[in-house]
Formats: structure tokens, sequence, C-alpha cells
């Protein structure tokens, strides 16, 4: 599946994702930036922070309760705000957009 890392100056960068692997682990494999995740995907820092685009929200869907404990620790939330690395790439995000907040943290 292809996914496209919006940043904050409205850059896009389409990259070819593995379907298990993580929207966070995609972003760091294709050296993508606005993107840190200093825990390497525990859930446990915020700085792989990502705005889903409003088209897949839905699709995408919400953040888990513990997620969502984690997200108050992040820069400048919004409803569509998500951790990457509790996004699990699927076919079924063939094609995801998500923007990239202009820091982390
Ligand atoms: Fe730390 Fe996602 S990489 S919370």
């Amino acid at each position: 599946p292809s996914i496209t890392f919006t940043d904050s100056s409205g850059e896009s960068r389409t990259v070819d994702a593995e379907n298990g692997s993580t929207v966070m682990e995609t972003a760091l494999r294709n050296a993508i930036p606005e993107i840190e995740a200093e825990c390497g995907g525990a859930c446990s820092c915020a700085t792989c922070h990502v705005y889903v685009d409003d088209a897949w929200s839905a699709t995408v869907g919400g953040p888990s309760p513990m997620e969502e404990d984690m997200l108050d620790f992040a820069f400048e939330v919004r409803p569509t705000s998500r951790l990457s690395c509790q996004i699990k790439v699927s076919d079924t995000l063939d094609g995801l957009v998500v923007h990239t907040p202009s820091r982390q943290g």
C-alpha cells in the first residue's frame, strides 16, 4: 500500500508501506521529516504524532484509550490526531494521507 505524508509546509511525499508495519515505521524507513518516534513505537512518547487526512479519518478510526492519554503530550492536538506507531498498515489503507505537525512534543 502507498502512504502520502504531507509536511507542515505542504510538501507531500508518497512512499510504499509494508502490510503489518506501522505508519511510524514507514515514515522512519523513508526518512520522512517531522516524525521523531523517540520511544520506537511503544506508545509512550507522542513524538510520532500525525493528523489523519479528513477523507481517511473514518477508515483509520480513533485512538485507543491508552493512545488518547499519550496524545495529551502531543503538540497542537486536533480531532484527527493519532500516534502513527499505533496505525497498522493494511491494504484498506492504500492511498492513506497523513499530515505531520510542525513540531513534536
Ligand atoms: Fe513513541 Fe509512537 S513512537 S508513541
